[in-house]
């Protein structure tokens, strides 16, 4: 056997040699109060199922992942847990990917960071995907992952954006009118997804490093100077952020299960 590394272009290791293992950490610690009362958003039922375990199976449905972190409530690790258990393959798997869970903090980004933290050696690569978009198809997350693989240590499933945005002065109480300040050219937004993807030395130097409040991982590694990157996104990675998300969840799950019947 060859102690040569594997080539980061490689898509598939040649026999005998180490592949360049990925791991995917999914922050499911928010209450998700746009959403409305109830429990946090990650254990509300899609189809009957908990959104985060849809999360789980879309992650491990990629053959690059074998370990997902699930960064749990900060009082819910136990429960979600058990509640991993109870929708995992007869015998408590999830096919050839390992399950961890560990509690989250305050905020997405501490979550992420403490499910960083958890991650043990042994894992080049990182994802980080929102419990909040369990239906992001598998061939988004391959896409991802290839991305990295390929030399980008920041990468970021985007789509353009149908609506045209305005860069306003907020105003001081919700609901007042508001002035335009810019109208950006819009064929140069994008509207970025999870999972997005890392080699993993250069996310944890980013959560190590900046401190700002961010809305993604990526944007921290942007701050180090670095190039991140697109591939493209797909409609079905939305975010469920508020109750008219779950009607649209729910359709799509519709969908596939009569594609799947035929
Ligand atoms: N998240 C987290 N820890 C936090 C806050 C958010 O792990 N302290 C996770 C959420 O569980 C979600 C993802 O980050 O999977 C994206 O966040 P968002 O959609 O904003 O979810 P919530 O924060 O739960 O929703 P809201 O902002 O409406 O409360
Ligand atoms: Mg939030």
């Amino acid at each position: 056997m060859s102690d040569d590394p594997l080539p980061p272009s490689s898509p598939t290791p040649a026999p005998g040699r180490p592949a360049v293992r990925t791991a995917a950490v999914i922050p499911a610690a928010g209450r998700g109060v746009r959403l409305g009362p109830g429990a946090p958003k990650a254990l509300r039922a899609l189809g009957g199922t908990p959104m985060l375990v849809h999360a789980v199976r879309a992650m491990a449905e990629s053959r690059a992942v074998s370990l997902v972190v699930v960064v749990a409530p900060p009082d819910g690790a136990g429960e979600v847990k058990s509640l991993l258990d109870t929708h995992a393959l007869p015998g408590g798997s999830w096919g050839n990917t390992d399950v961890l869970v560990v509690p989250g903090g305050e905020s997405r980004q501490e979550s992420v960071k403490l499910g960083l933290d958890a991650l043990p050696e042994g894992y080049d690569i990182v994802l980080v995907h929102d419990a909040a978009r369990p239906l992001v198809p598998v061939d988004t997350v391959d896409a991802v992952v290839e991305a990295v693989r390929d030399g980008a240590p920041a990468v970021v499933p985007a789509l353009p954006l149908a609506d045209t945005v305005k860069q306003v002065e907020p105003a001081a109480t919700p609901g007042e009118p508001e002035p335009v300040v810019a109208t950006p050219d819009r064929s140069r937004l994008r509207a970025v997804q999870t999972p997005q993807g890392f080699d993993r030395a250069t996310l944890v130097r980013a959560h190590a490093t900046v401190t700002d409040d961010v809305t993604d991982d990526a944007s921290m590694v942007e701050q180090l100077g670095l190039t991140v990157v697109t591939v493209p996104g797909h409609e079905e990675a939305f975010k469920v952020t508020r109750p008219l998300d779950l009607v649209l969840a729910e359709a799509v799950l519709a969908r596939r299960r009569l594609n799947d019947g035929f």
